[in-house]
């Protein structure tokens, strides 16, 4: 290997031993080369009802289709194949609660679950194509009505279980779901999240919804509205049955039916739907999950994100499943009731792989290192990182206490239009911390200027993405033109995907990501649009106009801080400042929620009356503003 620059971390010869892949860039010429011959060969290892006809189909860019003509489902390959084989005893899901209570699942009982649920949407008159709403707490009901939404072929619209009513009710709306499935609610840090509560106010504002499946998970008493909510307890005893009888049958989709949607945030108010497919999505999720993290019969896979949130659908439910490993789900917070719950659990169960957050990192370090040094943490052989840069500092602590200097630490970029990684290490790969090191097979990044000229090595720019894969969204729900706009409108003539994201790539051709140019904000790794948190504010009665940016934070790698003009008649205050903050947690979360807020005269803006909010972060940061010639005033 030749040398490389900067602070390096070399792969061990059992960590190489091991590796699926022991040349990443033999590989990956290949698949660049042969990008179909690539994406065809990885498909082939999925159970396909019919092979499709063409690999890639991309005659109407950038509406790109993938494995056209084949028929598919994604459930078949996540279970129902498994069950055919010794993996049917297999444990499929090792959930624990955060009271401490013990869920386990083989693959037979997945199915058996999953086919119930099925059952059950089904009976509620779901049927292929309809759009589900689920907003649930990490329980392994949750996977389950994915599942089974995936089963019967409707989509599945999942709401972070951190949300609150307006953002609910409006991807309610968006999706037009006449079913939604949530529970009573939810256990985090000893106490109940009152869910249920959320969604009764959420469906007064969506007229569309006609029924409410309610898991029982706290117990604690919730409304019921008589003949629109119903208990899944109650509903699971009643001798309902698929058109085909008990044994619910899974449909057969084409590979570009959809599978999911998934709302992100974006810079006007509305939140994005993106669209997931049956057949390319599978092959990606798995694809990925199967190199990077190197994925064995033996492997006990745990991914601690939320499966509401993009990573828990790609790598807690669909790929992991599909690869047939073994997934842990835990409900509640990394440090309740003491910080040594995960280090705990990951020698209860013997878990080999851990993925997660550098803002989960960054919370658990400050606890010290007596709290993993009293575990076996010796089953641990891989561990990973997503959803944004991760602080050397964070990575080194990962690195010694964590992986015990043994497991190389993936961390893998990539974001819910994609699907699944698109830069990230292999086992093999080495490492320097902070940076996802290269791009997976079949992808070919660049970081470039607004024209789309490279930059010069180190600088930073614009990072694209230049050629479509299998696990890209495919539109935006009910707006394809805005999936142009904002996607692939900037580098047309040269047919690429923006990410919004500046980066830089080093003289190794490691990619470092810097963070989001646009005005998306990342709070603990939850991607958050100034416009949403904006728009709350504003829909507070003292509240003129508001403007919200995204400052550095030490735990949560960035934290709100919202700008606000106050209406005539009201006047600045700690209370009213306390009485914002509320209202923002109140309306779309406790995520969400500002870390300080300043009352302002005016705003800056350009002369079409947009906010400038890199102004305000400038300032805020004490840095050169800029470039002004577009300020109105
Ligand atoms: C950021 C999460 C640096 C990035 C899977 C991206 C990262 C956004 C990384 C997508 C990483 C994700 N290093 N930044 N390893 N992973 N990001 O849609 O800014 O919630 O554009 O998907 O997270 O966020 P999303």
């Amino acid at each position: 290997m030749s040398k490389l620059e900067g602070e390096v971390y070399y792969p061990s010869k059992e960590v190489v031993a091991r590796a699926n892949v022991k040349d990443y860039d033999s590989l990956y010429e290949r698949s660049i080369k042969d990008r179909e011959g690539f994406w065809a060969e990885e498909a082939e290892k999925l159970e396909w009802f019919k092979k499709w006809d063409k690999v890639l189909d991309d005659s109407q860019k950038p509406f790109y289709k993938w494995f056209v003509g084949g028929k598919f489902n994604i459930v078949h390959n996540a279970i129902d194949r498994h069950l055919k084989t010794w993996r049917r005893n297999k444990l499929a899901l090792i959930w624990e609660g955060e009271p401490g209570d013990l869920r386990t699942f083989s693959y037979h009982a997945l199915n058996r679950e999953v086919s119930s649920f099925a059952r059950i949407l089904h009976s509620m008159g779901v049927r292929k194509g309809d759009t589900v709403t689920i907003y649930m707490p990490q329980i392994p009901e949750l996977a389950f009505a994915m599942l089974a939404c995936a089963k019967i072929g409707a989509v599945h619209s999942v709401v972070y279980g951190g949300f609150s009513v307006e953002a609910l009710a409006e991807r309610i709306a968006d999706a037009r779901s006449r079913v939604v499935v949530t529970a009573d609610g939810g256990f985090r840090r000893g106490k109940i999240t009152d869910l249920k509560k959320t969604v009764d106010e959420a469906i007064k504002r969506s007229p569309t919804v006609e029924s409410c499946i309610v898991v029982r998970r706290t117990g604690h008493e919730v409304y019921m509205e008589s003949g629109r909510d119903f208990w899944y307890h109650d509903l699971q005893q009643l001798p309902i049955a698929c058109p085909d009888g008990q044994e619910c049958k899974t449909e057969v989709m084409d590979a570009e039916d959809p599978l999911f949607i998934l709302y992100t945030s974006g810079t006007t108010g509305k939140p994005k739907g993106q669209v997931h497919t049956h057949g390319g999505y599978a092959v990606y999720t798995s694809t990925t999950h199967r190199y990077v993290f190197d994925i064995k019969e033996e492997d006990r896979w745990w991914c601690a994100a939320d499966p509401g949130w993009i990573t828990g659908h790609s790598y807690i439910v669909y790929g992991p499943l599909i690869n047939g490993a073994t997934v842990m789900m835990y409900e509640g917070a990394p440090n309740y009731p003491y910080p040594n719950r995960w280090w705990k659990m990951i020698e209860k169960y013997g878990i080999t792989i851990l993925y997660t957050s550098p803002t989960a990192i960054r919370g658990l370090m400050r606890f010290g290192d007596d709290w993993p040094k009293r575990y076996d943490l010796s089953s641990l052989r891989l561990l990973g990182s997503v959803g944004e840069p991760i602080n050397p500092e964070a990575w080194r602590w990962y690195y010694e206490v964590i992986g015990q200097k043994r497991c190389p630490i993936m961390d893998t970029w990539w974001q819910t239009e994609t699907g699944g990684f698109m830069i990230t290490p292999l086992p093999i790969t080495p490492l320097k911390p902070g940076s996802a090191t290269k791009p997976f097979f079949g992808n070919e990044v660049a970081v470039v200027d607004d024209e789309g000229n490279e930059v010069l090595v180190g600088e930073e720019g614009k990072l694209v993405i230049k050629n479509p894969w299998p696990g890209m969204a495919r539109t935006i729900y009910g707006d394809p033109d805005r999936y142009v706009q904002t996607y692939w409108k900037d580098y047309e003539k040269q047919g690429w995907y923006k990410t919004g994201d500046s980066a830089r790539i080093d003289k190794d051709g490691y990619v470092w990501i810097i963070g989001r140019i646009d005005d998306v904000i990342k709070v603990s790794g939850y991607r958050l649009g100034t416009a949403e948190i904006e728009s709350a504010l504003v829909s507070h009665p003292a509240v003129a106009e508001a403007a919200a940016i995204g400052l550095p934070h030490e735990l949560k790698g960035n934290a709100i801080h919202a700008y606000v003009i106050l209406k005539q008649g009201f006047t600045p205050s700690p209370r009213l400042e306390q009485e914002l903050k509320d209202h923002v947690a109140s309306e779309v979360g406790p995520i969400a929620r500002p870390e300080d807020i300043q009352f302002v005269e005016s705003l800056p803006k350009t002369r079409s009356g947009k906010i400038m909010r890199r102004v305000l972060k400038a300032k805020a940061l004490g840095k050169d503003v800029g470039d002004l010639s577009t300020l109105e005033d």
